[in-house]
């Protein structure tokens, strides 16, 4: 019996396992202490009869024996463990990630919209996808205007038949004007930041979605020195204080009179080089005065109220800025491409 009970006592011995300190002493109560399993045992033993007391007594020192290496063993195993965990130190400061940064696009957006911003623009929104009436009808393109054809501008449904024929992808942010007017009197100074898409090849210099910053100007008595000067400070802030500006006669539908404006070239100053080819003159943005029809069709009396607009491309104005050559890159996320503009932050 006795002899039984030492050996099921072994077989459990062996397979004790433990992971940490309290449940390692628990084990050490439960068989080795005063009134532990083992202790229990030796009490037997004395009822043991004088022949089996040698064996009985070595299987019961054993197993003894085999207790106490075993819960040393546990804990040797703990505190090896433990020693290893205290290796990792956890007030190292975590190695830094790698930061994202700002698109060349988003830097160039930004510095534009303060610089307008100083001068009280506000910034409007409109929908990309719009229809016929905000993009060309309502700023007074003529039913035949080249820019409806279906070369220039996305038609969100060719099906002639079809009710939606005329929803669009705008092809610039001068719709954001139409949008504005019809619902807001004068005074009304905002800049519309946002993507136009035209029908355009992918090539380093066309892309079929770009972006663009419109202006707009409505007031008692807005006059075309207005605009001039919100121009002139707007390319001396963003090219710096040696910056000149011209306005070239020119037309819009939705302006009269109409200009495109020039500033001096940022790599020579002026004086003339490849980059400007020998010119002098980089040109920048379209300008003028709002044509009183476009007042008109949004609902504004073109007697009472004057005003001038302005439309701008975001991706000329960064590769003025960053000589940046192919247009593709702005949209093909390459980090590489992307990690210049670090240091821009
Ligand atoms: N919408 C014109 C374009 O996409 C840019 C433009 C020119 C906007 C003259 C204007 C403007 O507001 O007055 O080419």
């Amino acid at each position: 019996m006795l002899l039984e009970k030492i050996e099921e006592l072994k077989a459990q011995v062996k397979e004790l396992k433990a992971n940490n300190e309290e449940a390692i002493e628990a084990l050490r109560i439960k068989y080795l202490s005063k009134k532990g399993e083992i202790s229990a045992l030796f009490n037997d033993f004395r009822d043991v009869s004088p022949d089996q007391k040698r064996e009985v007594g070595q299987k019961l020192n054993e197993l003894k024996n085999l207790a106490t290496n075993k819960i040393a063993e546990l804990k040797e195993a703990f505190k090896a463990c433990e020693k290893e965990a205290n290796k990792i130190d956890i007030t190292r400061p975590a190695s830094p990630g790698e930061v994202g940064t700002r698109h060349p696009l988003s830097l160039v957006r930004k510095e534009i919209i303060d610089i307008f911003a100083r001068q009280g623009f506000t910034i409007a929104d409109g929908p990309e996808v719009e229809d016929d009436q905000h993009v060309f009808t309502m700023l007074n393109f003529a039913a035949d205007h080249p820019a409806r054809d279906m070369q220039d501008t996305f038609f969100v449904n060719t099906d002639a038949s079809d009710v939606t024929r005329n929803i669009v992808l705008r092809s610039h942010t001068s719709s954001v004007q139409t949008r504005v007017m019809e619902r807001t009197q004068p005074p009304i100074r905002i800049i519309c930041p946002g993507r136009v898409y035209r029908n355009e090849a992918i090539t380093a210099r066309a892309h079929c979605f770009f972006h663009q910053i419109e202006g707009l100007y409505i007031d008692k008595g807005v006059s075309f020195a207005d605009l001039k000067q919100v121009l002139l400070y707007f390319a001396q802030e963003l090219f710096g204080p040696e910056t000149k500006i011209r306005l070239r006669p020119s037309y819009f539908p939705f302006t009269e009179p109409s200009a495109e404006m020039d500033v001096s070239c940022m790599l020579c100053g002026g004086k003339g080089c490849s980059f400007c080819k020998n010119t002098g003159w980089v040109e920048i943005l379209g300008c003028g005065m709002v044509d009183p029809n476009v007042l008109e069709a949004c609902g504004i009396d073109s007697k009472v109220y004057s005003g001038y607009a302005f439309g701008l491309g975001v991706e000329r104005i960064t590769n003025l800025k960053y000589m940046v050559k192919d247009l593709r890159m702005f949209s093909e996320n390459d980090v590489r491409f992307l990690d210049e503009f670090k240091a821009s932050h």
